[in-house]
This record gives structure tokens, C-alpha cells and sequence, in this order.
């Protein structure tokens, strides 16, 4: 694993409130990476992730999901249309959760969603209560990992499932120049650290949870910050960036880094299904 010690959670709230409406515009709903088949537009193969991940992991009609750090509610709303369950969505920012909330309006699953602002570190579940703990690219921005873990599976009922796709530190040992490049994407992405493979194999077993199956998704993802440099360049968002908060859009010069930290294999990008036994 490879940390970050200047990463503070008040940062990782303000970064979502300020840059959701960046990564609406330059992502789509989704906040996350896209899984290419081929050459399929970039909102498709956000898409293409969600569902991938929802027949991995297999939704129960019906079924109750708890999705962890869950933007404006891309992947929420998705559930809840496609798979009729009752979804629970946490975000450490008040703003995505106002964004989701409407948008679960406007989507008409309103009824089966609800979205609450809390830090998924402190968050409270009912134990033993869902089906699904689903969490995409938020486990990066956690301090205590392995604790996340623990309290995650006591929310789930035995058989439940999870579901998580993260951006991994490569396979140690890496040397130090892409240790120097995970840390940078640490930085500028406001993650506290990013762990490999083995770390979240361990992570998961440690919280009684069996994996099923993982997966390397890193060359079907990577496309995903080309497309993002070139919209930026198109954009020119940059310049708004300027006048908001560079603080806050330093991600904005680090799409280069995270794409040849993928190329060089100093970062990878995980998916993995486990199950409560
Ligand atoms: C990269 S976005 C992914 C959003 C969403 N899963 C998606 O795929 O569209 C990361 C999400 O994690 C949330 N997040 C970060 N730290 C969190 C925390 N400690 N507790 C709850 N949510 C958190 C952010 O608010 C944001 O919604």
C-alpha cells in the first residue's frame, strides 16, 4: 500500500462539493471509469462498468443495496430501474447528495432510494440488513481500510455480497519512480492510499468475506483519462478551474500521471465480488 499522510477528510468533502459539476460535465453521470469492449462512446462504457459489476456481483430482485460513496447517484439509480431494489446511498458530501436525490426524482425511483450525507468510516447500519454492499472507486478515499471492511460485512445478511471496484498500487515491489507516480495520483486525487491487489484479497478475508472472483480491468480503463485530457484541452476548463479553487482541481494536471502509472503498471485498476459465508 502506499499512503498519502497530507490527504484530510474535510478536503475529500469540499473536493466532491466544488468538482461534482466538473465531473458531471467531463464524465457524464457516472463518476468512474469506463469499461471498453471496443470503441463504444465514453458514457456508454461508463455504463458498460455498472453493469458489468451489477451481473458480477448479481442484484437480487427486490433486494436491498447499500452503495458506498455514491456521487449523484449514477449507479444508485441504475440499480433501483433495472433491478428494482431498494438502495441506500452514503456520501461524505452534501451537495452529491442533493444532486441524487433529485435525480432519483427525475429517474422515478425516488420511492426506492434514499441518499444520506455521512462519512462511510462512521456510518451506522442496521446489521444483517442488505443483500448488496456495493462501492465504486470510493474505498480509495478511506483512511482505515481494513476497519471499513469489518463493519461493511456485519451490515450484510449471510449470503449477502460485495461488489467493489477500486484504483489499486500496483504489484510490489514498485520502484521509486512509480511509487513516486502512485503517490502523486494519491495527491492530486485526494486519496489517503492506495492499496494493491493482495491488500484488498487481505482486507476481505480479514472481515469474513470470501472472494469469488477478481478481476484486472486496467487495459479496458485506461482509455478513460485520454478521453478526460482531451475534453480538458477541448474545454478549455482549465481556465474555469482557475478562478474556483486550483486547490481543489489539482486532479485536473494529474490525468497524464494516472494514465501512465496504468501504461507502466505502477497502477492498476481492481474489481472484486466477494460473499459473507
Ligand atoms: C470517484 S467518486 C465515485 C462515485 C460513484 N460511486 C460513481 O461511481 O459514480 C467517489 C465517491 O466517494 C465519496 N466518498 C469519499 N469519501 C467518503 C467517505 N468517507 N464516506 C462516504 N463517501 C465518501 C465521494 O463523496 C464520492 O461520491
Amino acid at each position: 500500500m502506499i499512503s498519502c499522510p497530507n490527504v484530510e477528510k474535510r478536503v475529500i468533502r469540499n473536493h466532491y462539493n466544488v468538482s461534482t459539476l466538473f465531473y458531471r460535465l467531463l464524465w457524464g453521470r457516472h463518476i468512474h471509469h469506463g469499461l471498453w469492449n471496443a470503441d463504444e462512446p465514453p458514457e456508454q462504457a461508463a455504463q458498460q462498468l455498472t453493469e458489468r459489476v451489477a451481473d458480477e456481483v448479481g442484484i437480487p430482485e427486490g433486494g436491498r443495496v447499500v452503495d458506498i460513496g455514491c456521487g449523484m447517484g449514477g449507479s444508485s439509480i441504475h440499480l433501483a430501474q433495472r433491478h428494482h431494489c431498494h438502495v441506500t446511498g452514503v456520501t461524505i458530501s452534501p451537495f452529491q447528495q442533493k444532486w441524487a436525490t433529485l435525480a432519483s426524482w427525475k429517474a422515478g425511483v425516488r420511492r426506492q432510494t434514499q441518499f444520506v450525507c455521512q462519512d462511510a468510516e462512521a456510518l451506522q447500519l442496521e446489521p444483517g440488513t442488505f443483500d448488496v454492499a456495493w462501492s465504486i472507486e470510493c474505498t480509495e478515499h478511506l483512511f482505515n481500510k481494513p476497519e471499513f471492511f469489518r463493519r461493511m460485512a456485519t451490515w450484510l445478511k449471510p449470503g449477502g455480497r460485495v461488489a467493489i471496484c477500486a484504483w489499486l498500487s500496483g504489484d510490489e515491489p514498485l520502484d521509486e519512480t512509480g511509487r513516486q507516480m502512485v503517490y502523486d495520483v494519491c495527491e492530486g486525487f485526494f486519496c489517503p492510499s492506495l492499496g494493491t491487489m493482495a491488500d484488498y484479497e487481505a482486507w476481505f478475508r480479514d472481515a469474513g468475506l470470501s472472494m469469488i472472483r477478481t478481476f484486472d480491468w486496467t487495459d479496458q480503463v485506461s482509455k478513460t483519462w485520454e478521453i478526460c485530457e482531451q475534453r480538458i484541452r477541448k474545454t478549455g476548463m482549465h481556465s474555469v478551474a482557475k478562478v474556483v479553487d486550483r486547490g481543489q482541481l489539482i486532479f485536473l494536471d494529474r490525468f497524464r500521471t494516472l494514465l501512465d502509472a496504468y501504461n507502466t503498471g505502477a497502477m492498476k485498476y481492481g474489481c472484486f465480488i466477494a460473499e459473507k459465508t
